[in-house]
């Protein structure tokens, strides 16, 4: 880890770094340094490690993903037009395994973040986002091109070559990709749920939990509201559990935070007139994401779609209610059987409400075709939050 000697891909992209000479990465890399400060682990995933930080005086997370240099020499180079962010929003967008797409990172706020973005525009080669590398890069780029209240907001990101300093041993990795994203100071919702957040306060400590349905459905109204959004960019999350939503405080809101979705590192991109329960994507080898929450044609055929980021909401649904990570009991090849061969869903208690549990039901259904969008789910969730309202 190359702490505070950093380069933004909005420093220099690739072929400029070819061209620098010393002095001037030098110049470059003391000014990079001083905008992003690295502190703290704070938390390591499958894929990268994520530190504490600050980025132009705003607290911040940055997420590492170390990889060789091959693979963003590769995957990266520099391109002069602007098309990213207008097709990762509007049309056409091409595919991940068909076409390059192109993106950028970010600068806060929103409008003026894809403006800029859109003047650093790099080019991804999606087709070998097989690679650690390219996948760090197209998660770097897939997140900054998105902004959402509900989604955590990736600033900016940068390649790093971390053998640029005598002072750094060098690892077998010797490229670094650097997200750096918005903080969210209260955890994660996996946290939360293990902490009780979502059980009443004033409950008998030895009687029966009583769930906040409140809390309980405004945040799932937010991660539905965030799921809404990516696919109506056509990006599929893969990775959607309470592991993968975070929290930030909010003082005007009732539960005191709101709800993000975070790590992009699984996610793709749907080819254009893919139908949202389609399963016209294969992702190439192993299925990727976390078993408990991975749709049984996932499991099956290793075919994606956005239908499969709803039945992973199914799964949520029930964990933030029953409090239970999924399948507790099972071995992950007990679950995946279970899910492909029996129809193996979790079960509700008996005094869960019906609109919950039919919530679940309909998102975990077994044909992908049954499954509702985030945007039905959204609106349900929102009627829903009305009437939980406390009367005035
Ligand atoms: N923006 C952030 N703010 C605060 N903590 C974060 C942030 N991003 C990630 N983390 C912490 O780092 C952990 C791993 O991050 P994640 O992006 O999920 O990595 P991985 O892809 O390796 O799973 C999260 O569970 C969380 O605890
Ligand atoms: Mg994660």
């Amino acid at each position: 880890m190359l702490s505070g000697e950093s380069v933004s891909h909005s420093d220099f992209s690739s072929s400029e770094e070819d061209e620098m000479n010393g002095t001037d990465l030098n110049r470059t890399l003391q000014g990079a340094a001083s905008i992003l400060q690295i502190k703290e682990l704070i938390g390591r995933g499958a894929f990268g490690s994520v530190y504490k930080a600050t980025w132009k005086g705003l607290p911040a997370a940055v997420k590492v993903i170390e990889h060789d240099d091959e693979e963003t020499h590769a995957s990266f180079s520099p391109l002069s037009t602007g098309a990213s962010l207008r097709s990762l929003q509007g049309i056409p967008l091409a595919a991940v395994g068909e076409e390059p797409f192109c993106t950028g990172g970010q600068d806060t706020p929103c409008a003026k973040q894809q403006e800029e973005a859109q003047g650093n525009a790099h080019m991804v080669s999606s087709n070998l986002a097989a690679t650690k590398g390219s996948q760090a890069m197209l998660e770097a780029a897939v997140s900054s091109a998105i902004c959402h209240p509900n989604i955590v907001q990736t600033y900016d990101y940068q390649v790093v070559d971390t053998y640029q300093s005598a002072t750094v041993l060098r690892t077998e990795a010797n490229r670094e990709t650097r997200i750096i994203m918005e903080f969210c100071d209260a955890g994660s919702l996996d946290e939360a749920i293990q902490q009780g957040r979502f059980r009443s306060s004033d409950a008998d400590p030895q009687g029966p939990a009583i769930v906040n349905l409140q809390a309980l459905c405004l945040t799932l109204l937010d991660i539905a509201s965030a799921m809404a959004h990516l696919h109506s960019m056509r990006i599929v999350h893969k990775d959607l559990k309470p592991k993968n939503v975070l929290l930030a405080t909010c003082a005007d809101d009732e539960r005191g935070f709101v709800a993000k979705v975070s790590d992009f590192g699984l996610s793709q991109l749907q080819p254009d007139r893919t139908p949202s329960t389609g399963t016209a994507m294969a992702s190439a080898g192993e299925p990727a994401g976390t078993v408990a929450y991975m749709a049984p044609e996932m499991l099956c055929y290793a075919n994606c779609s956005r239908a499969c980021d709803v039945y992973a909401f199914g799964i949520l649904v029930w964990e933030l209610y029953t409090g239970d990570p999924p399948y507790e009991q099972l071995s992950k090849v007990q679950i995946m059987f279970g899910v492909m061969s029996q129809d193996l869903r979790p079960e509700f208690p008996p005094a869960a409400p019906a609109w919950l549990t039919d919530l679940a039901c309909q998102c975990w259904a077994c044909s992908p075709a049954a499954r509702p969008s985030f945007a039905e789910v959204r609106r349900m969730l929102h009627d829903r939050a009305l009437q939980l309202q406390p009367a005035v």
